[in-house]
């Protein structure tokens, strides 16, 4: 920043600069999440200035009463004493797989609907059990962008994995770069979040059919992280039964899992519940490499009996009653939970053109020929400066975001903004903060 306008930025200079050397960060835009979190976190107690919270992805509106009394009358009713099944009540496996049926228009059996603590452990489950699926195939490929925790697993895991940004290989183009993948042999499964987080980006049917026949040939699992159910509002996914459906690959292949979380198309991220839908085929396939492993050659029950069950011994029992509620009640048409959200991408709309206006771009900005959707999440960047930087930057003006480096982005002049913290009476100040930037910038 130039030594002019440090006595000008909407947030006192001395006290960010002091914060940032006393928490000790190497770079703030190379920070963690929760690093960042903390960060603002101690700037905002010193200073007393609000900032425009755009770092994490936390869903900002309240639960479902639904959700809540169904939770509370099992409570009443002593489920807490009692160790729920592994693979979940059969209440909540038979509205999992209805709510799969009516919103995905695919067939799945009840039993191989599980709910896991948060997606997060659907997803932890199915790297440990993939991995010991087939001798030689050790390694998952990541589409990214996309959530560092799926790699931080690996990293726990002590696993292996590669990555591609798929930003130069949108359409037609994925096939031949997923396939040099695949042709290799080593790969065991793939993931991805669609809607993307970070980036929003959404993959087209024709994309989803491509990953879906190239995962039946090369007899790679599909890892579907549907984090944002139903969330991209340009067309409307809310009628249970009725097209248009949510695109999945699972209308491509009979080879993948879904992870379904609840915590932001349910705003129930607190009681850690998420479900993993694994395709009645993948459930139900032999492999004998998994029997030393788990004592069964059946994937379903290694998932199940062995990996489940070893990690936390099922999901937490009031929980799944809440789960079963609010998906009981989406499944009647007695509840529209996409409405629900719909906020969000009200607000995307407005702080993504509060940024256009005052020089910033949008990083992902199409889905191949469309514009992409208004949603949870939004990349922007600004000419001359890389992600970090920027972050650096931002900060000065009372705005948080995370850089796009740590999400496996190629386009590391990027930055992801989440819109679910910021309320509409902050805009005023989003746009005052921005022009300011702007001024000094340009
Ligand atoms: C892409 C993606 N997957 C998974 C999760 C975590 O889901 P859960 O809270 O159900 O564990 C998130 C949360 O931000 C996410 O963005």
């Amino acid at each position: 920043m130039k030594e002019m306008f440090k006595n000008d930025t909407p947030i006192n200079y001395e006290v960010v600069t002091r914060k940032v050397k006393e928490m000790g960060l190497a770079s703030v835009g190379k920070a963690s999440i929760r690093e960042i979190k903390r960060l603002i976190d101690l700037i905002e107690q010193e200073t007393g200035d609000r900032f425009i919270r755009m770092e994490m992805g936390i869903p900002g509106l309240a639960a479902p009463e639904i959700g809540i009394n169904a939770e509370i009358e099992a409570l009443r009713n002593g489920v807490a004493a009692i160790y729920p099944d592994i693979d979940g009540t059969p209440e909540l496996k038979r509205e999992i797989s209805r709510f799969v049926k009516n919103f995905l228009d695919i067939d799945v059996n009840p039993a191989s609907c599980i709910p896991t603590v948060g997606s997060m452990q659907g997803s932890f489950a199915s790297f440990l059990t993939l991995s010991r699926m087939t001798p030689g195939r050790d390694t998952t490929l990541f589409i990214d962008p996309g959530f560092p925790v799926h790699k931080q697993q690996h990293k726990v895991l002590g696993q292996k994995f590669e990555s591609f940004d798929v930003y130069d290989y949108r359409g037609e183009k994925l096939r031949d770069k997923l396939e040099s993948y695949f042709a290799k042999g080593n790969i065991h499964s793939v993931l991805y979040s669609n809607p993307n987080n970070p980036s929003w980006i959404c993959f087209t049917d024709d994309e989803l059919r491509i990953i879906g026949e190239l995962a039946s040939k090369y007899n790679v699992v599909i890892c579907e992280d549907l984090a944002y159910f139903g969330m991209d509002f340009r067309k409307d996914y809310s009628k249970p039964g009725v097209p248009p459906f949510q695109p999945t690959v699972a209308k491509y292949t009979d080879n993948y899992i879904l992870f379904i979380s609840s915590s932001k198309v349910f705003s129930y991220a607190g009681q850690r519940i998420g479900m993993m839908v694994i395709s009645d085929k993948l459930f139900n396939c032999r492999c004998e490499a998994l029997k030393p492993h788990f004592n069964t050659d059946i994937f379903g029950r290694a998932m199940i009996f062995g990996t489940v069950y070893a990690l936390s011994s099922g999901t937490s029992h009031s929980a799944q009653y809440a789960l079963a509620a609010m998906l009981k009640a989406v499944n009647d048409g007695e509840f529209n939970f996409i409405e629900n959200v719909k906020v969000y991408g009200e607000k995307a709309q407005i702080m993504k053109k509060l940024f256009t206006d005052n020089g910033f771009r949008i990083v992902y900005d199409t889905d191949i020929d469309k514009p992409i959707a208004d949603g949870f999440y939004f990349t922007i960047s600004y000419p001359g400066y890389t992600g970090e930087q920027l972050i650096e930057e931002l900060v000065y003006y009372g705005i948080s975001a995370i850089s796009l480096a740590i999400t496996g982005s190629g386009r590391t002049e990027g930055l992801r903004a989440c819109v679910s913290l910021v309320h509409p009476d902050q805009f005023p100040a989003l746009e005052e903060r921005l022009k300011k930037f702007y001024a000094h910038n340009s």
